[in-house]
């Protein structure tokens, strides 16, 4: 194997990798099953990994895998220093983590920082008594009427983010369910009992931590509790550590929240690496349904500059509802009359459902919408199963419903798990349109026309266009409301589109995608930095299920030739009129804009 994860001093670009990372999101109890025991497990996931790096992935990010009683997931957490026994040891996870670094993938995880279960020994302690030495360990009152301006986050189900303990005789605090209690920030035995399971895993190999729920750290009277300077404060005190200790490692932030609020979590390049930009998120399913740009380019106007060496983590859909915190009552009123035709469908404050019947398995949709997570300013997050458009299952509870065994094979549960099918997890898709049976990776693995191979396909085009992972954006003049055209430009890394990095071991089942890397295309400037050069990229999207014209104003780069990416096809020069293109139903296409002009017929085969 070539590919593995660099080591390197602090200040190394090596350090930045995130911003050039795809990421994939996994469920662990949910991907493969080693020991037919009807769970996911971390020696189902090494298993996978050949899987993984054939498809392209960068990163891994593992949700909850500590010991917990499973009543949120695993961000109900009951032991912060083990593997949860249904997914294995810490010997298996350390097995996972190497393993993927000599294949280059790097692997977070989450760090539920802001709670535990109430099956936590630090919880069961600290409700024993008001003296015992964990005491102060959790948030406690004697009413329950402290910061009523603290909103509830799970309005459907909790009441109250205050709950009374029989045995205590107090009230505890808790911004999630109420079996998930508060941990105390203000006591310094917790600020310090985090930054050592934090090197407790670092030690260990992981990359880098989805920081869960971290707005919610501390609380102070007359405020929200979101966002408060003390927990910025506590997030710098660990990224200090990871600087000092642990260069390279990154932290992510979940903090659900505007623009300008989330962006205050990179603080001046001194706080998380990558923050979710939540925001986004709903605006590119209201944006394709309105058949307008204008939802995605007003929340991106709203997007703050960020510190160099920080980047936005942006996705379609995650282990979550699709959340509507973050919208206008009539946009929360309009996505819900879309994309929730049945209240089944509805999960606290969002949408229970995954990509795929969100979208009415429109597969032009779906690659409209991927186009666009690959080529928006961030690092792209895909959620396990949407590679091959997994479908969800409303029937089941809380967020389950888009949590169901990854469909591997049309063999008995999905080629997931050889455990009896009443022993499982969760039950697999079995219905005719999503079901395993129709939707598998196996099946997609073999046709080279599947929508797995076209991701795969359009990811080999990204990594040969770093800017798409770093440069500069500007949204386009177009006169069409349903065009979001940008161009992508900047100064990337000679070596980062000479060589496409290679991922290493061949994949277990060869296939070409018909979309080879892209030879490197001159923008005929000079690079301001030695070793860089500059690259511009536009990338052009029709959100309308019809057929579309662009004109676009491309006057900064007259005389520029945009060459189409996936086929090195050159186009006309950019002239000094708006520049004209033709897109079919929900059709996008990505040009580099290069420098060298050359007859239109001289490139033709
Ligand atoms: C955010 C996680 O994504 C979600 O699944 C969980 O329920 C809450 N944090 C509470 O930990």
């Amino acid at each position: 194997m070539s590919a593995t994860v660099p080591s390197g001093s602090s200040g190394d670009p090596s350090h930045h990798w995130f911003q050039h990372t795809v990421f994939y999101e996994v469920l662990v109890r949910g991907f493969f099953d080693a020991n037919d025991d009807g769970t996911g497990d971390l020696a189902g996931l090494r298993a996978k990994l050949d899987y993984l790096q054939w498809l392209g992935i960068d990163c891994l990010w593992l949700l909850p895998f500590n010991p917990s009683p499973m009543r949120d997931g695993g961000y109900d957490v009951s032991d912060f220093f083990q593997v949860h026994p249904d997914y294995g040891t810490i010997g298996d996870l350390v097995a996972l983590v190497e393993d993927a670094h000599r294949r280059g993938i790097r692997v977070i995880a989450d760090l539920v920082i802001n709670h535990t279960s109430d099956q936590h020994p630090w919880f069961v302690e600290s409700r024993s008594s008001r003296t015992n030495p964990k005491a102060d360990w959790y948030v406690w009152n004697d009413d329950d009427k402290r910061w009523p301006e603290a909103r509830v986050v799970f309005a459907d189900v909790e009441r109250s983010n205050w709950t009374f303990d029989d045995t205590r005789k107090q009230y505890y605090w808790h911004r999630f369910y109420s079996h998930q209690p508060d941990l105390n920030y203000d006591n310094p035995e917790v600020a310090e009992a985090m930054l050592e399971v934090v090197r407790f895993w670092l030690d260990l190999g992981l990359d880098g931590f989805r920081l869960d729920a971290v707005p919610y750290l501390f609380q102070r009277d007359g405020t929200s509790g979101e966002h408060l300077p003390e927990t910025h404060a506590y997030v710098r005190r660990i990224r200090k550590q990871l600087d000092a200790e642990y260069p390279g490692r990154i932290l992510l932030a979940e903090a659900n929240g505007w623009p300008a609020d989330v962006a205050d979590y990179f603080g001046t390049g001194d706080e998380c690496h990558l923050c979710f930009h939540f925001p986004l998120m709903p605006r590119l399913f209201t944006a394709v349904r309105r058949e307008q740009r204008y939802p995605v380019t007003e929340i991106l106007s709203q997007t703050p500059e960020i510190p160099d060496g920080c980047q936005w983590a942006i996705f379609l859909r995650n282990h979550d509802e699709l959340t509507l915190e973050q919208v206008t009552d009539e946009e929360r009123d309009y996505l819900f009359a879309e994309y929730a035709k049945d209240p089944r469908m509805k999960r606290h404050m969002g949408i229970g459902r995954r990509l795929a019947p969100l979208l009415d398995g429109d597969r032009r949709l779906a690659e409209l919408l991927y186009a666009l997570l690959l080529s928006l300013p961030g690092s792209p997050v895909v959620y396990y199963g949407d590679e091959i458009l997994m479908g969800d299952n409303i029937y089941l509870g809380d967020r389950d419903s888009v949590r169901t065994p990854m469909q591997w094979s049309p063999d008995r549960n999905g080629g997931f798990s050889r455990a009896d099918f009443a022993r499982l997890y969760l039950p697999p898709l079995m219905d005719p349109v999503y079901g395993y049976g129709a939707v598998n990776v196996e099946a997609q693995m073999r046709n080279p026309g599947s929508f797995l191979h076209w991701l795969r396909g359009m990811l080999v085009q990204r990594r040969s266009l770093p800017v798409l992972g770093v440069g500069r954006m500007e949204v386009l003049d177009c006169p069409n409301p349903s065009i979001l055209a940008f161009v992508r430009s900047g100064e990337v890394l000679e070596a980062s589109i000479a060589a496409v990095p290679s991922t290493g071991q061949e994949p277990a089942v060869p296939v070409s995608t018909g979309q080879e890397p892209a030879v490197p295309v001159s923008t005929g400037q000079e690079p301001a930095v030695p070793g860089h050069r500059s690259q511009a990229v536009l990338c052009v999207h029709n959100l309308s299920r019809f057929a579309q014209p662009a004109l676009l104003d491309l006057a900064p780069w007259e005389g520029m030739r945009p060459v189409e990416v996936l086929g090195r096809v050159p186009f006309p020069a950019v002239g000094a009129e708006p520049y004209p293109l033709a897109l079919g139903p929900y059709g996008y296409s990505w040009f580099e804009l290069s420098a060298s002009v050359e007859p239109l017929g001289a490139q033709e085969p």
